[in-house]
Parts: C-alpha cells; sequence; structure tokens
C-alpha cells in the first residue's frame, strides 16, 4: 500500500539490551545495527564495558568485543543501571555466574522496584545478594561463582526473571529449566538460539511454557538488525489512529508476537491498522506497520493477554480515553511495578486532564470521550506516562503539560520532534 507519511522509530529497547550483553559474552567482534540509543541502553553499554567488555559508543553501527564467557572482570565502581530494570535484572543474572564481587544500583525510580523475583532463583544456583537498603531493591552488593543447576517455576510471566536464569545458566556454566505461566518475550531464546546455544522451548502438559538451556563452552560472536521497537512504535501508531489525516506507514517494526498484544487490541477497538512487507531477519519477525484514523469503541483487556502488551497499556489506556463506551484493563497488577506506579498515574492523570478514570487493585477503567483535554501532568519519571498524554495532547488539539518531558530519552530519543512534525502534517 502506498502512504505519504513514513517514519522509522528506534531500534527495539528489549532486543538491544540482549544484544550488548550476549556480544559482550561472545568471543570476537560482534556488529550491531541500528540499536536503540537511549538512556537505558546505555546503562547496559556502560556496564558491559565497566565489566572488561570493548563496546563502541552506542550509534547506528556498534562494534562490541566480547570479553568471552567467563572472561569479565570484577568493576571497579558500583554498577548504575539508571532508570533500566532490564540492565539490573539480566546483570544480576551474568553476573551471578561471574567469580567476583559487584554492586549494582539505579535511579529513585529503579530503586523503589522489587527486585527478589531475581535474586530468589539466583540464590537457588548459588549466587549471594546482600540487599543494602530497604528489602526486596536496589542498592545490592552480591558474589557470584560457579553455580548449580536450576529447575525453577516462575510465578511470573516475566522476560527479565526468565533471561536472568538463562544468563546464570551461561556464565556459571549450569542447566537451567524455567516454566512461566504464559510466554513473556522471547527475544533471549531467540538470540540464542541463533548463535548456537543448546536451547529447547515447549509447552508442559499443564500447559506452562518452558524452556530449557545446557551451557556452552563459548558463544559465537553475530552480526544483528535491531528491529523498530513496538512499544515505540505503538505511540506513533496511536496518534495516526486518533489524528492522522493520511495513512502512516511505520517501517521495520519487529512483530515477534509475543510483543503484538497492542495490535489485537487495535484491531477490536476498530481500529485500521494493517501490516505490509513482513518478513523475518535474525530471528525476529518484522515489518511495516499502516495506521488510518479511526473511530474507535471500548474494549476490554484481560490477564492473559497482558504479557504480549503490558509495556502498551499506557497508550491503550489514551486510546481508551477516546473511545466511545467503557474500557476496562484487568490483570495488570503488574504495571504497580513499572518506571511508575503505572495504573495510579494513569487514573490521577486522566482525571486531571477531563477524561473520567478508575482505579482497580489490578487494572483500571477508563470512559471515552471527545472533550478536549487540558491540565498539568506528573509523569513521575516514567517515560512511557509522559509518551502518552504528550500523543493525547497532541493528537486532539489538547493542551496537556507534561512536567518531565526530557525523560524520553529512556526509550524514544526524538519522540517530541516526531510528534511534532506529523501533527504538522496533520494540519497541512
Ligand atoms: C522487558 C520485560 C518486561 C517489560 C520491560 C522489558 C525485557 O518486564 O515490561 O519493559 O526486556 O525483558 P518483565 O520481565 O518484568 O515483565
Amino acid at each position: 500500500m502506498q502512504t505519504d507519511t513514513e517514519v522509522r522509530v528506534p531500534g527495539d529497547k528489549s532486543i538491544t539490551h540482549r544484544a550488548l550483553i550476549l556480544a559482550g559474552l561472545a568471543t570476537g567482534r560482534s556488529r550491531i545495527r541500528r540499536p536503540l540509543i537511549g538512556a537505558d541502553t546505555r546503562s547496559t553499554a556502560d556496564a558491559m564495558r565497566a565489566l572488561g567488555v570493548d563496546a563502541a559508543e552506542l550509534s547506528d553501527d556498534v562494534i562490541v568485543t566480547g570479553a568471552g564467557l567467563h572472561g569479565l572482570h570484577g568493576s571497579e565502581r558500583v554498577i548504575d543501571c539508571g532508570n533500566s530494570g532490564t540492565t539490573a535484572r539480566l546483570l544480576m543474572g551474568v553476573l551471578a555466574g561471574c567469580p567476583f564481587e559487584s554492586e549494582l544500583t539505579g535511579d529513585a525510580s529503579l530503586c523503589s522496584r522489587p527486585m527478589r523475583r531475581v535474586t530468589a532463583p539466583l540464590e537457588l544456583m548459588g549466587a549471594t545478594f546482600h540487599e543494602l537498603g530497604a528489602p526486596d531493591r536496589l542498592p545490592i552488593r552480591m558474589q557470584g561463582g560457579a553455580l548449580r543447576p536450576l529447575r525453577y517455576d516462575s510465578p511470573h510471566a516475566s522476560a527479565q526473571v526468565k533471561s536472568a536464569i538463562m544468563l546464570a545458566g551461561l556464565t556459571g556454566s549450569a542447566d537451567v529449566v524455567i516454566t512461566e505461566p504464559i510466554l513473556s518475550r522471547d527475544h533471549t531464546e531467540r538470540m540464542l538460539a541463533r548463535i548456537g546455544v543448546p536451547l529447547r522451548t515447549g509447552r508442559r502438559a499443564d500447559g506452562r511454557i518452558e524452556v530449557m538451556l545446557s551451557p556452552a563452552p563459548q558463544l559465537e560472536a553475530f552480526d544483528i538488525d535491531i528491529p523498530g521497537d513496538i512499544s515505540s512504535a505503538a505511540f506513533i501508531a496511536a496518534f495516526a489512529l486518533l489524528a492522522g489525516s493520511e495513512p502512516v506507514r511505520i517501517r521495520d517494526v519487529g512483530l515477534n508476537p509475543t510483543r503484538t498484544g497492542f495490535i489485537g487490541v487495535v484491531h477490536r477497538m476498530g481500529g485500521h491498522l494493517a501490516l505490509d512487507n513482513v518478513r523475518e531477519s535474525c530471528g525476529e519477525p518484522l515489518g511495516d506497520i499502516i495506521v488510518e484514523r479511526s473511530e474507535l469503541r471500548a474494549t476490554r483487556i484481560t490477564a492473559d493477554e497482558m504479557p504480549s502488551l503490558i509495556d502498551e497499556v499506557p497508550i491503550l489506556a489514551i486510546l481508551a480515553g477516546r473511545a466511545a463506551g467503557t474500557t476496562i484493563i484487568e490483570g495488570a497488577g503488574e504495571l504497580r511495578l513499572k518506571e511508575s506506579d503505572r495504573i495510579r498515574a494513569l487514573v490521577d492523570n486522566l482525571n486531571a486532564v477531563g477524561v473520567t478514570a478508575a482505579e482497580h487493585r489490578d487494572g483500571l477503567e477508563v470512559q471515552g470521550s471527545d472533550r478536549v483535554p487540558r491540565g498539568s501532568v506528573r509523569v513521575h519519571g516514567d517515560h512511557r506516562i509522559a509518551m502518552a498524554f504528550g500523543v493525547l495532547s497532541a493528537a486532539t488539539g489538547g493542551s496537556v503539560q507534561v512536567d518531565d518531558p526530557a525523560v524520553v530519552d529512556v526509550s524514544f530519543p526524538g519522540f517530541w520532534e516526531l510528534i511534532a512534525e506529523l501533527g504538522a502534517r496533520t494540519r497541512q
């Protein structure tokens, strides 16, 4: 399909973190094209450098010379993971299998997020953790080393938990079997399979998803093209659904089925969203997303969908605020543990700009309206809350002031410029 407006979004955050970590653990020179160059992935790159990896500054074409699976050395300084939960949790997995002490910390938001979901299984493997501040929180000092095998039934469908255990299995040379209630994003599994790590995945008779990994003597260096981040594309798609005067094509977006729940919900809401040029590259599906302005209707988003759209709930709540009827979002308790308590932040801010919303223990409901939103929002240092309300304001001609616009640099540098450009085209 021909469209006049074509945009790209930054590289996938989850895949970029994993590429930087696995390239750092590989033997030889890896090449990472189009990574996310944002604050979160800089945290991962800085941490890998502090541990002895030769990684170039993040750019569209990054060369990483790995230290080898057992070649990291202890960092001379505390590892600051900034705002990035993925950096902290995946690194704890890596460091659990390394025979030295490490200390990790983060910003105020990250230091208020739970860490035992990762440290508990890693402790079962033999790593030790000392919480230096509040229980279950960073800063944490840890000691790694050779690890014991682990069979672990994760209570959470969390890719960070699953990936941390797999990484510990690799650096600590231990077999691991992890099950989870619903398949969480499987980028780690795909990347490991592509570089030849013995890995088996499947569904158990009781319905749980299982992944089994055996240690590899070394990791092969690799080249990877990172697709655009569907979690960033969702903001642009939402803008086009609400405001686009012509279809918008978002090029080369990652379409891994563990990440595409947003698309299904948009279809249910009556949104015109199509896929084009769908193909596979470096073990991950990708393609173009084409979106047109649409009349939306309310929907119900349920617990079983949550892992595939967890990071898109903020922007889905904004779409709900413009859809006919009342949208219910349930089974979303994990949202309270993200970069902010996203349930509370969404409900408070929606109400603050004139959209009726109510908070539930594990979700929220939002009443659609076509009133022009006005008011100030507090984003609590959360990039996705900032972008969600940025879209609402720009797409409706509203006047919503975001208290900390710079926070979008965590995952989507250039967001405000892109939205302004799309807005200008819409008004032409
Ligand atoms: C991520 C996993 C998800 C997601 C986060 C990134 C990852 O968190 O919300 O933004 O890259 O593994 P959980 O693993 O806690 O569900």
